[in-house]
């Protein structure tokens, strides 16, 4: 994957000066597509049609509550927006189907590459945190059902501020409580919003591509550092530029 040109002397910096990665996690770390395999038994051939609407959906109401200030757990965003779905695709799930459903939202895979990334990374004596929407508890069990609870050394919940990514605020917050500073953060993440939202706060963002069809926003902001993978992160930030 390519390299912005300002990202060169950014990663021969970062290998003076120790760097802080909060990882993005819902989309970047863990694969919210995995609820597929359940919908399917449910629905059929729309299910991956299903799974996206929903995402979209819980998505945009992290957005609308943040702008209107009617803060609600990502949980509830998350339900709410499989009501909406349901609602969309008329598919009259039971109570027991949908809390299948949510269910599923707390054990849902990691992507293949994440494992062995973070333990590339985490060899290499950077400091690691999942840095997500999800409240503190729900990410915890998010990410030890994944079985990579143990990559990080935090957890930064945007629930804390009672708002959600891209608010500055909630930036501000991972710096305050991981005690790392704007030039040594770093935030990793498949979420263009969020890459935007970092680097609008002063910070360095990778954008992790995981689909060739992914778009940027054309927001006259580039990602400092476009990968494919951790795998490609990791050689990316620990390899001297040549
Ligand atoms: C997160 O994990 C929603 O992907 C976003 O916070």
């Amino acid at each position: 994957m390519d390299i912005h040109p300002t990202a060169v002397a950014t990663c021969e910096a970062e290998i003076a000066m120790p760097i802080t990665i909060a990882f993005d996690v819902y989309g970047t770390l863990i694969d919210t597509q995995g609820v597929i395999a359940v919908l399917e038994d449910l629905i059929g051939e729309r299910a991956a049609e299903f799974s996206r609407t929903w995402r979209d959906k819980q998505l945009e109401y992290s957005f609308r509550r943040g702008l209107m200030a009617a803060y609600a757990d990502f949980g509830v965003c998350t339900r709410q927006a499989l009501e909406y779905t349901c609602l969309y695709y008329q598919t009259p799930f039971t109570s027991d189907q949908k809390r299948g459903l949510l269910d599923s939202y707390s054990s849902l895979p990691a992507f293949d590459d994440v494992k062995t990334g973070l333990s590339q990374l985490q060899g290499a004596g950077i400091s690691l945190y999942a840095f997500s929407n999800g409240a503190r508890r729900a990410v915890e069990v998010l990410l030890a059902n994944a079985g990579i609870r143990d990559c990080f050394d935090g957890i930064v919940s945007c629930d804390d501020v009672r708002s959600f990514k891209p608010n500055p605020a909630v930036y501000a917050h991972f710096l305050k409580e991981s005690g790392a500073t704007r030039e040594a953060a770093w935030l990793v993440s498949s979420n263009p919003f969020d890459v935007i939202g970092a680097i609008s706060a002063g910070w360095r963002a990778a954008w992790l591509q995981r689909s060739g069809s992914a778009v940027f926003d054309p927001w006259d902001i580039e990602p400092t550092l476009t990968v494919a993978s951790l795998g490609d992160l990791a050689a990316k930030l620990l390899t001297p530029a040549h």
